[in-house]
């Protein structure tokens, strides 16, 4: 087989999407739409994918720069379009960096969700000789190039539905935009593209006719699945992918046991701010209830249990873990564990660095950051832990906060095993609280606490017996 380079056109404006950002950066489950289609290439084992950019050319091209430093296996490129005269016209652009010993695949940057094996099969078709369409049939094809096929069931040409007769127009196979060609064959029928057409545009759809007209044999390979090969023109358009994607997530996850409590209220995302690829990885008997949103990679162990509405980024929940309704989790870089059996929310925070033991339980209101909890710590109620270590079975009273900043530098509070916090205490760190003390609440802990001590840091209660409060003066 010839090597495989494709090009993946790139360059159109995407004004139905009202937006700034260049369509081809418009995100699907948490990474630009071209990137989706790099993976194409890359999954496909490009030898290199040459990029059609055109209008916001030097964001699209930054955007990419990312993705190949962390995928790697082939050599992109970009060329420009400028102006943008028709999908001939862009892969024209290309053809200066094609080399003729390849098969080259034509791929769109708005076109996110094919599948690899259905553009292997494409390739498969083209067997390094014939030009080889992917069509679909689709019950309203309107809008798209339509497959013409003569009385021998071999295609003819493909006409584009603004040239179109009204006999044209009721075929149902379309052309979906890709294709696989040798590149030997591309590079002679490029030059001869016209725009003699509705449009006025260069069309790329006809070197089918020059193929047929050589004799080179039009090859097809044929799918039902029109999400397959759909294009994002519009919001309405990408959240329908959106949600395809997702639908198809959900499906591979449940088919490995995955109880989720509804298939269509699931979201996997990839992490936009490191690139992490969304991977949500189950042990058994895990149950996920609606409105979850999972970014980056999460694991969740065996029996764990994700309440609604969650929102879970880059972190690790151990066997048996309970997290509430309403639940916050983010990882970021460092990420965040949760212990064997720890209980966590409804309403909870848990932020990078956050690493909970087992059996720890956090409340309601309650945020952690950077803080190791050991086994059986709670803190049940509106609470801060942040840069904090805290031992076994420590109990951790409503409202009480780590002072851990002083402005300019963040500090340690370390609490050892089976301290007793009460509430409203605040601990200015660096501090440390020897294992078994106590503090009294509302206290203000500014210097170390021995351990097994009683520490109390507030004012005096002073009662003031038979006391009167101020009546009102009646009026003059
Ligand atoms: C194209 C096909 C049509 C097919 C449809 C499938 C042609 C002439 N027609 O039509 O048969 O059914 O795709 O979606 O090829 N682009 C450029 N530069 C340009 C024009 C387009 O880079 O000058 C890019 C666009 O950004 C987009 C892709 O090429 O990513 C397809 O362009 P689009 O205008 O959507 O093509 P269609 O008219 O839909
Ligand atoms: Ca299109």
């Amino acid at each position: 087989m010839n090597p495989i380079d494709t090009v993946i056109m790139a360059a159109g404006k995407g004004t139905r999407m009202k937006s700034r950002l260049p369509k081809v950066l418009q995100g699907l489950a948490g990474r630009p739409l071209l990137q989706h289609v790099l993976g194409q290439a890359s999954a496909l084992g490009a030898r290199s994918a040459i990029v059609v950019t055109g209008h916001g050319a030097m964001e699209v091209e930054a955007a990419c720069a990312g993705v190949v430093s962390a995928g790697g296996q082939f050599n992109l490129k970009f060329v420009r379009q400028e102006p943008q005269l028709g999908t001939g016209h862009a892969v024209q652009q290309a053809a200066p960096l094609l080399q003729d010993d390849g098969t080259v695949v034509v791929l769109s940057g708005d076109v996110p969700l094919t599948q690899p094996d259905t553009v292997r099969a494409l390739v498969q078709a083209c067997a390094d000789q014939a030009l080889a369409l992917l069509t679909v049939r689709l019950p309203d094809p309107k809008g798209y190039g339509r497959i013409v096929r003569g009385a021998d069931g071999t295609v003819c040409g493909i006409v584009e539905e603004k040239d179109a007769s009204d006999a044209e127009r009721a075929i149902t196979e379309v052309y979906s935009g890709i294709l696989a060609v040798p590149a030997r064959l591309l590079l002679q029928w490029l030059p001869r593209l016209s725009n003699q057409n509705a449009q006025g545009e260069y069309y790329l759809t006809e070197v089918v006719a020059m193929a047929v007209a050589q004799g080179v044999p039009v090859a097809t390979h044929t799918i039902d699945d029109a999400v397959q090969v759909a294009g994002v023109n519009s919001p309405a358009q990408l959240a329908e992918l959106e949600r395809a994607h997702q639908t198809r997530s959900a499906a591979a996850l449940m088919e490995q046991g995955v109880r989720l409590a509804d298939p269509v209220r699931f979201d996997l995302r990839d992490d936009a701010r490191s690139g992490a690829r969304a991977e949500l990885v189950c042990a058994q008997d895990v149950e996920i209830d609606v409105g979850c949103i999972f970014t980056g990679r999460v694991e969740l162990g065996e029996g764990a249990r994700i309440g609604a509405y969650c929102c879970i980024a880059n972190a690790r929940i151990a066997a048996g873990a309970v997290i509430h309704p309403f639940t916050h989790i983010d990882g970021e870089a460092a990420g965040v564990q949760v212990g064997e059996g720890a209980l966590v929310g409804p309403f909870a925070r848990l932020r990078p660095g956050a690493q909970l033991g087992r059996e720890v339980h956090i409340g309601n209101f309650v945020e952690v950051k950077n803080s190791q909890l050991a086994d059986g710590a709670k803190a049940n109620h509106l609470a801060y832990l942040g840069d904090a270590t805290v031992g076994e079975r420590v109990n951790y009273g409503a409202g009480s906060i780590t002072a851990n900043y002083d402005g300019a530098n963040k500090h340690r509070t370390v609490m050892g095993a089976d301290v007793h916090i009460g509430s409203n205490c605040v601990l200015v760190a660096p501090v440390t609280i020897g294992a078994g003390a106590t503090v009294g609440g509302g206290s203000t802990i500014s210097k170390d606490v021995p351990a097994g001590a009683l520490s109390v840091a507030r004012g005096r209660q002073t009662n003031i017996t038979g006391w009167k409060r101020p009546a009102k003066k009646p009026a003059p």
